[in-house]
């Protein structure tokens, strides 16, 4: 059975809604030295586009969770793969993720990069799907609010597929 991508949010308006989170972001990390941490994959995309609309010098690194074992629904079981190669103690550290969806990955990453005790740990996530919120989680930087559908595109991906789509779709069985 096939899915078809219809568009969410249009890869113009992302690009508008960086740039409004870039300006935040320049501002209220004025005069540090922040270290951008992308969870992958799905974050590889976002974390591009938004580094090169912030205009401020940073840092990056990069860390694997897989919480997805294949399918739409969560695994109830989260890895982290590969945690982040810079040290973080002392750091202002900043978390960019896809997605939050039930709210456990971003919970374990939190307690996972809390305890290498960065300086401040904040969060910026493209998308935010409250309605399915299992765990509470603080999104200090949010690009949009989206409805309970299955998301692809922009860095996201169904099964490994769709990650190049360039606009936020959403997945319509046929
Ligand atoms: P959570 O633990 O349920 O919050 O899962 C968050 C992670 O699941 C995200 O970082 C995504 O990688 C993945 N995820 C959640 N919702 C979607 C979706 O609609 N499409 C694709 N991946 C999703
Ligand atoms: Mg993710």
């Amino acid at each position: 059975m096939g899915k078809t991508p219809h568009i969410l949010i249009g890869r113009e308006k992302i690009a508008l809604r960086i740039a409004e989170l870039a300006a935040r972001i320049k501002l209220e990390y004025a005069g540090k030295n922040p270290l951008l941490l992308c969870v992958l994959k799905g974050g590889f995309v976002f974390m591009a586009d938004l580094v090169r609309q912030l205009d401020m010098p940073v840092q990056m690194d990069f860390m694997r969770v897989s919480s997805y074992g294949g399918g739409m629904e969560c695994s109830g079981s989260i890895n982290v793969g590969q945690g982040p190669g810079i040290p973080l103690q002392g750091r202002d550290v900043l978390i960019v993720e896809d997605i939050v969806d039930m709210g456990f990955s971003l919970s374990v990453v939190r307690n996972f990069l809390s305890q290498m005790q960065p300086a401040s740990l904040k969060l910026c996530a493209l998308l935010d799907k409250p309605s399915r919120r299992k765990v509470p989680v603080c999104i200090d930087y949010l690009g949009f609010t989206v409805p309970d559908k299955f998301v692809v595109g922009y860095g996201i991906d169904f099964d490994e597929q769709y990650r190049y789509l360039p606009d936020v779709c959403f997945l319509e069985e046929l």
